[in-house]
């Protein structure tokens, strides 16, 4: 990973961050409001505040200035770089690029791959996934389980290789777990296959992320994208995390300050640097740049299997407590039984998804998500599939999304059941 080093720093050093104490792991609210929208943007972790709370006094410029105050804040720039890449298994030669979120990391990848490149994804994905790729991308009909999924990835990149130029760059980019469904892809299969094929791959980890460790080397992925508001650490930052060739050779996404070693008079003399500066022009979100590398801190030093294990047997709950109610209906893209992070999607059959939505609001105080959660194409299609499996003709054209993950209790979920059941 590479990161930019910070000039001369004093021999004295400027009150250099104390190794960072173990911070806990709960998540900030507000008592009475059950918060059950985490895959829209998670609570923030108190470590996320703390960390942005003890800067604070220090804020200043980042890579721009000489005082104590400005050092300060860049090493603590750069350490983030260095704590958010080493928590996603960045490789040493990858960049680590801070972006506002995983939209603006998905949508800089899509900038930087070189001309002529075809980017493969499928159907199931966010928009965020779906809308930035160039055109004469493929897109790959949503599969009905994970095991299709790589085998029609491995049959469209033997049939796009026979059709085309051996030598064009193929981007596959594939979600690490469903915004609508919270159905887990398999990614390291795709990246096998995708592999294989010569093609590279990236994850767009904005729900995988939050719920289980991800880490490029393990997956053999070539670029990560991830948002830090979706894993608790809000403050404005996303990354984009992987191989430094396509972007070192691209053009800046960011044109300007910061990304330039040199520019001459005229207009077009210009000599932009390699590394992730070049893509980060101007001055950076140092606050959520902190923000997200204390969190991945906290999560790094927590029980990851113990979380899951928890988050899946409240996810179990919610599932079946759902099951249970004739007339609310979950949505789902693979089998009943499909690995999943914390997120179910469904209908009130007979209800507007929008007025039930404004109901758990008022009535209950339940934050719950509702529409087709930018990913229309997938959600329709799920509403379709729902009503043939039920045969019911009066679902909605639009669903409901509840999530959880940190801090989220059975209380919580025992409520939005309740709440649910007296629309029956
Ligand atoms: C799977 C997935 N990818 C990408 C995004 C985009 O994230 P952001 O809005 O933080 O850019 C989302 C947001 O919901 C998402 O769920």
């Amino acid at each position: 990973m590479s990161v930019t080093l910070v000039p001369s720093l004093p021999t004295r050093p400027v009150s250099a961050p104390a190794p960072a104490p173990s911070r806990p792991l709960d998540v900030l609210g507000v008592p009475g409001e059950i918060n059950l929208d985490y895959a829209a943007s998670a609570p923030c972790a108190r470590a996320a505040a703390d960390a942005v709370a003890e800067l604070l006094p220090w804020y200043a410029s980042v890579h721009r200035g000489a005082g104590a105050l400005s050092r300060r804040c860049t090493l603590a720039y750069e350490r983030a770089r260095q704590t958010v890449g080493d928590f996603f298994g960045a490789r040493a030669d990858d960049h680590v690029i801070f972006t506002r979120n995983t939209t603006d990391a998905l949508n800089l990848l899509a900038r930087a791959v070189p001309a002529g490149t075809t980017v493969v994804t499928f159907a199931g994905e966010h928009h965020a996934n779906l809308l930035p790729w160039p055109r004469g991308s493929v897109r790959l009909p949503v599969p009905t389980d994970p095991a299709e999924a790589v085998r029609a990835l491995a049959a469209a990149l033997t049939e796009l290789r026979r059709d085309s130029n051996a030598a064009l760059p193929v981007l596959v980019a594939v979600t690490g777990a469903s915004n609508v469904t919270g159905e887990r892809w398999p990614v390291a299969e795709l990246a096998r296959v995708a592999h294989r094929h010569g093609a590279r791959i990236v994850l767009d980890a904005a729900q995988l992320a939050p719920h289980v460790p991800v880490d490029v080397l393990a997956l053999d992925v070539d670029y990560l994208a991830v948002s830090g508001h979706k894993l608790y650490a809000p403050f404005g930052a996303g990354v984009l995390v992987g191989r430094a060739d396509w972007l070192d050779a691209a053009a800046p996404y960011l044109a300007g300050g910061g990304a330039t070693s040199h520019v001459g008079p005229a207009t077009h003399d210009v000599t932009w640097v390699t590394g992730p500066a070049r893509h980060e022009g101007g001055t950076p979100n140092l606050l959520g740049a902190v923000a997200l590398a204390a969190v991945c801190e906290a999560l790094a030093g927590a029980d990851r299997a113990a979380l899951a294990a928890t988050e899946q047997e409240l996810l179990g709950r919610l599932r079946a407590g759902i099951a249970a109610l004739p007339h609310v209906v979950e949505l789902r893209t693979f089998g009943p039984d499909a690995p999943r992070v914390g997120i179910v999607s469904f209908v009130v059959a007979g209800w507007d998804s929008a007025e039930v939505a404004a109901r758990l609001a008022v009535d209950h105080r339940i934050g719950v998500r509702d529409g087709l959660f930018c990913a229309h194409p997938l959600a329709r299609r799920l509403l379709t599939e729902a009503a043939g499996r039920t045969g019911r003709r009066d679902l909605p054209p639009t669903a409901l999304r509840a999530s959880i993950g940190l801090g989220s209790t059975s209380a919580q979920v025992d409520r939005l059941l309740a709440a649910l059941a007296t629309l029956g």
